[in-house]
């Protein structure tokens, strides 16, 4: 624990406008958990903060959609979202609200403190404005004609189908996303911090003070700091969410994303009068968990938010996963591509335990990663059902069968090699377990801890307990080479109880290591063996005297039960059914569709193959990628396609950070007419899939030589 003396632990605030997914899950909540569970075994002192965030542009656009009020919409999805955390375990000291009224004095006054100082520009802009809604419009939701490719579902930053960057003034017949009214310009007020004031101290700080993030983390702050921060408006036209503290501020709120992380704040408020202690005091270590999409938000803008409040704690890690796909797609709650929490504990009830260990042990936790079905069952199968359930199933039922149901002594005299190996693993372990936990390495904890329990189930194959014993039968029974002894069966019987003693502490020791990851498993355990919870504390692992000798046990119940075949068809057609129903809700819904759910792109006229083969479509590999000056929007990229290398201008700067492609594989067309585009000369197009406004590379399933054709 070092120079910590308490923790204050948050996992991001969910937006309070749809149910929790797999992907959040394994994203943070169950890292954070996990993490928690093992902090508190260690007695540390440890607040766990999370809550739902209730305001935000999509809030209102659902509301809009399902012409209900947001605030029906953030009750509905808040008590579902806390209801499915419960039920999976997720043990938050608090699930708070933004919209809870702490909340809303805390962030005003946090705005108010920083406006005092002295530490907001005032800027006016013109900004877009729905007439008929009187609602100011993002650029996304000012829908329009391409003026490049004629493409009439183009959006006010971006053709998609181009790939044009676009300014909403660019549009051919513009109209609002919201009621399909023309826009019209309006002045608009609003508050900037400048990030850039803050960027020599984020340097020091986060680039100089923390390279021991994880290099996902660290590299896109990196980035961020190295391309120069800008000022941001920290406030909105809306009439959703905290109004800015401010006289002349009517129909201003805070920006989503200033409100949000000051609601960890708030939520420790809520949760305990000794709140200060946890943020103010520099022996708090402060561990933020969240998705990657949320890294900038909490590794720069609220570390500099806080900076310029003053007197608070700031981060001490930001462990972020990456994403979690299913069945190779990338969730899409638009396309209701996901598994949702509260439908698998319908389908699996009790069975909480199983997605946690098949999501932790698939954690994207350096890179994006795939959930399947199958998998899910492979893992319960062979892991949870057949090494950890195994061995604590084969330890009870021989221990009753064979030690009269009672913890059985330890005969010294018969003691081996291997039982005093096995019994020093349990300290391995134990340190093994401990860091790769305190490094947010959560995968590598827990196969660990199933690797200790294959561990157990060798060494009881290898002693064969069940073969002492019969031999003991046949010398009762007189079957047995006569030269046997009664010093003979005191020896039989010490090793079976040598044997059994150590798989009961090791039985012990596992529930002690599996708690903070399954923790129903622990409990049932615990409940096995007869012992309090208390067992669970950390400071216990490692002993082997943990289970107290003559103690009379419970029956054996089984830990797991086996995922069959029908379950998984059958939750991979519910994925694929649930697909299908939203998608014929979506042609089914009347008026235009907002940005978030966009309508797929209009069919073509029918072509021939002469036209197709026209095309010289090659796989190529993305040498390098930079920014192109003064457009947000263009990447200028180096393409190899065997032959040559290509530099191809594309207007994906939006979707993806040039360190990030670099390597990877695309599909160009190599053909096409050279076009001039900020002066660069751009060689050919990248094919993109597009998935709700996602861009996803076309490219072969497997990597391939660079220059292969595609047809
Ligand atoms: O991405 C999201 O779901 C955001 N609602 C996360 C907010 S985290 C924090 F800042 F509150
Ligand atoms: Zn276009």
């Amino acid at each position: 624990m070092g120079k910590f003396n308490r923790y204050l632990i948050t996992a991001a605030l969910p937006y309070a406008n749809g149910p929790v997914h797999i992907g959040h899950l394994a994203g943070c909540y169950l890292p954070a958990d996990i993490y928690v569970r093992y902090l508190r075994a260690k007695k540390a002192d440890v607040k766990f903060v999370c809550g739902s965030d209730e305001h935000g542009v999509p809030i209102t656009i659902k509301a809009m959609k399902e012409n209900v009020t947001p605030q029906d919409i953030v009750d509905k999805y808040h008590k579902i979202i806390s209801d499915s955390f419960a039920a999976m375990g997720i043990s938050f000291d608090i699930f708070a609200r933004t919209s809870d009224p702490i909340h809303h004095q805390t962030a005003s006054d946090f705005f108010l403190k920083m406006y005092n100082d002295g530490l907001f520009e005032e800027k006016e802009t013109e900004q877009y404005f729905d007439p008929e809604k009187k609602v100011f419009l993002a650029d996304r939701y000012i829908i329009g004609t391409c003026p490049k490719c004629g493409n009439d579902k183009a959006y006010g930053d971006q053709c998609e189908r181009c790939g044009s960057s676009l300014s909403p003034d660019e549009l051919i017949n513009p109209h609002s996303a919201l009621s399909d009214a023309v826009p019209i310009k309006k002045t608009t007020k609003h508050w900037y911090m400048p990030l850039q004031n803050y960027e020599p101290w984020l340097k020091e700080w986060l680039l100089e003070g923390h390279k021991e993030w994880k290099n996902n983390v660290y590299g896109q702050c990196k980035s961020w700091l190295d391309n120069g921060l800008q000022s941001r408006a920290m406030t909105r036209d809306s009439n959703w969410g905290i109004k800015v503290p401010l006289p002349d501020a009517d129909g201003k709120v805070l920006y989503v994303w200033f409100d949000a992380p000051i609601g960890y704040i708030s939520a420790t408020k809520e949760l305990t009068p000794d709140w200060a202690d946890y943020w103010c005091k520099d022996d708090t270590k402060l561990v933020h968990f969240i998705g990657k999409d949320n890294i900038v938000f909490h590794c720069i803008i609220f570390p500099a938010m806080l900076k310029a409040h003053g007197n608070f704690v700031f981060p001490e890690n930001v462990p972020a996963n990456e994403f979690l796909n299913i069945e190779g797609e990338k969730v899409s709650t638009s396309r209701n591509w996901a598994v949702w929490i509260n439908d698998y504990i319908q389908d699996f009830p009790d069975q909480q335990d199983i997605l946690r260990y098949v999501l932790c042990s698939t954690a994207p936790e350096t890179k994006d990663n795939d959930f399947t079905w199958k998998d899910f069952q492979d893992r319960n199968n062979n892991e949870l059902v057949a090494i950890f359930g195994n061995f604590i199933n084969r330890t009870m039922v021989l221990m009753h069968k064979l030690c009269g149901g009672k913890v059985p002594r330890l005969h010294e005299e018969f003691v081996e090699a291997a039982d005093k190996d096995l019994v020093k693993e349990f300290t391995l372990s134990k340190e093994k377990i401990e860091s790769s936990l305190e490094n947010y390495r959560f995968r590598e904890a827990l196969a660990e801890v199933i690797d200790l329990a294959r561990k157990g189930n060798q060494y009881l194959q290898k002693n064969e307990p069940w073969k002492l014993a019969s031999a003991m039968e046949r010398i009762k029974a007189g079957t047995a080479d006569p030269l046997y002894t009664e010093k003979d069966l005191l020896m039989l019987q010490g090793k079976i109880d040598n044997c059994l003693y150590v798989c009961l502490q090791l039985t012990a020791n596992l529930a002690i290591f599996i708690n903070p990851f399954l923790p129903f498993t622990a409990r049932k355990i615990c409940h096995m063996v007869k012992v309090v919870d208390r067992m669970l504390e950390w400071e216990n692992a490692g002993s082997d005297t943990l289970l107290k000798v003559g103690y009379t046990l419970r029956a054996p119940e089984l830990l797991f039960k086996k995922v069959e075949d029908d379950q998984v068809k059958a939750q991979v057609e519910k994925l694929h059914a649930g697909l299908k129903k939203s998608a014929a809700e979506a042609a089914a819904a009347a008026p235009a569709p907002v940005a978030e759910e966009k309508a797929a792109a209009p069919a073509k006229p029918e072509i021939q193959f002469d036209d197709f083969a026209k095309l010289d479509l090659r796989v190529g590999t993305i040498l390098s990628a930079e920014k192109v000056e003064k457009a947000d929007k263009l990447l200028k990229l180096l393409i190899d396609i065997g032959t040559e290398q290509r530099t191809v201008v594309s207007g994906i700067a939006m979707h993806f950070k040039p360190e990030d492609i670099i390597g990877k594989q695309v599909t160009l067309v190599a053909n096409l007419a050279p076009r001039k585009m900020r002066g660069i000369e751009s060689q050919g197009m990248i094919l993109m899939a597009e998935d709700n406004g996602k861009l996803i590379f076309v490219n072969p399933a497997e990597a391939v030589q660079p220059g292969s054709g595609v047809s």
